[in-house]
Formats: C-alpha cells, structure tokens, sequence
C-alpha cells in the first residue's frame, strides 16, 4: 500500500473514532455542559398533578423533574437515615430553604434536576404498588444503578455519593412554581 493511501485510511479511522467516542458521551455531557443561551426564571403550571405524577421541564439547558409527593413518604425514620450517604445533605447543592428532611419549599412538591450526580445520566422515577395504586418511591439511575429516595438523597451502596442537585425555586401559588435560579 503506498504511503498516501496509508495515511488517508489512517485519516478516515482516527475520524470515526473521535465520532464513536462523542456518540458514546455525549448522553452524559448533555447533563453537565451548561447553555449559554441565557433565560429569564420559569414558571410552570402544577395544577392539574396528580399524586405520584413528575412533570419534566426544561431550564438553562437541562432537565428539572418536579414530583407531587405525599408527605408521608419522606423519610425520616432513623432505619431509613441509616441507609444514606449523606441524611442531613451536608455535601449537597441545594438552596438553604431545602435543608430538611424534605428537600424542598414544601412537603408535597419535590423539585430537583432530574441528572444522576455521578455522571449525569437522566434518572427514572421508582414506583412502588401499594393498596392505593402505584406511588412515588424515589428514583433510579439506568446507568449504575444508582438509589435514591423521594427527597433525592442517595442510598447507600450505591455508585454515586452525591444527592440530587436542587434549583432555587420559589411557590408563587397552591398551583404555580417558579424557577429563579440554580
Ligand atoms: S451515572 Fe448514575 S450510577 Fe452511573
């Protein structure tokens, strides 16, 4: 093979790696590369939730989950508090009005971006089936397999350490919530 050949072909290889190797990571950058595109703070509509029922929006360029929660399901039992990385999300981005137990404004809307906090894989929501039908139970991460419970903190053995990342929002109403910040 002559040397121009060689090196074309070598050309066209080393390009389709680099393409492979975005395609590969590019579910887990598009979670962490903020947009520059700037946007003013959000409202969003929850009255027509139903409990148990998330609502995904997109803002600054990622994905924020809103879920309407029973208030019994946030746990503060010390059996549960056992089981997490961190009970007290001391190691958490979060705004100071989320420093409970709740995670959040109020007891029955968890707000939280809806990325792993290991490599920023799109969670799913758990559900369990109960006498009253299916209610939420936390979420999981299809990546790792990463737990977390329904105020977004992570269960221990998992892979990520990390609860899950809260923007500043604020309740403008029983049925609005606005997004302010991260
Ligand atoms: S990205 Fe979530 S456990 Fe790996």
């Amino acid at each position: 093979m002559s040397l121009t050949r060689r090196k074309l072909l070598l050309n066209i290889v080393s390009g389709f790696s680099v393409a492979g190797l975005i395609a590969l990571l590019f579910p887990f950058l598009k979670g962490i590369v903020p947009t520059l595109k700037k946007e003013e703070a959000k409202e969003i509509d929850v009255s027509a939730m139903k409990e148990g029922e998330a609502k995904t929006v997109r803002w600054k360029g990622r994905n924020v989950l809103i879920v309407k929660r029973h208030p019994d399901f946030i746990s503060k039992h010390s059996s549960h508090l056992k089981n997490l990385i961190d009970p007290f999300s001391r190691n958490s981005s979060q705004p100071e009005f989320a420093n409970g137990h709740r995670r959040s404004d109020r007891d029955n809307y968890l707000v939280v971006y809806s990325y792993c906090t290991l490599l920023s894989c799109e969670l799913k929501r758990l559900q369990i089936e109960t006498e009253k039908g299916d209610v939420f139970s936390g979420f999981f991460c299809p990546c790792d397999g990463s737990r977390y419970d329904t105020s977004g903190r992570v269960i221990a053995g998992s892979a990520a350490k990390y609860n899950l990342s809260i923007p500043n929002y604020e309740h403008v109403s029983e049925s609005r919530i606005r997004l302010t910040g991260v």
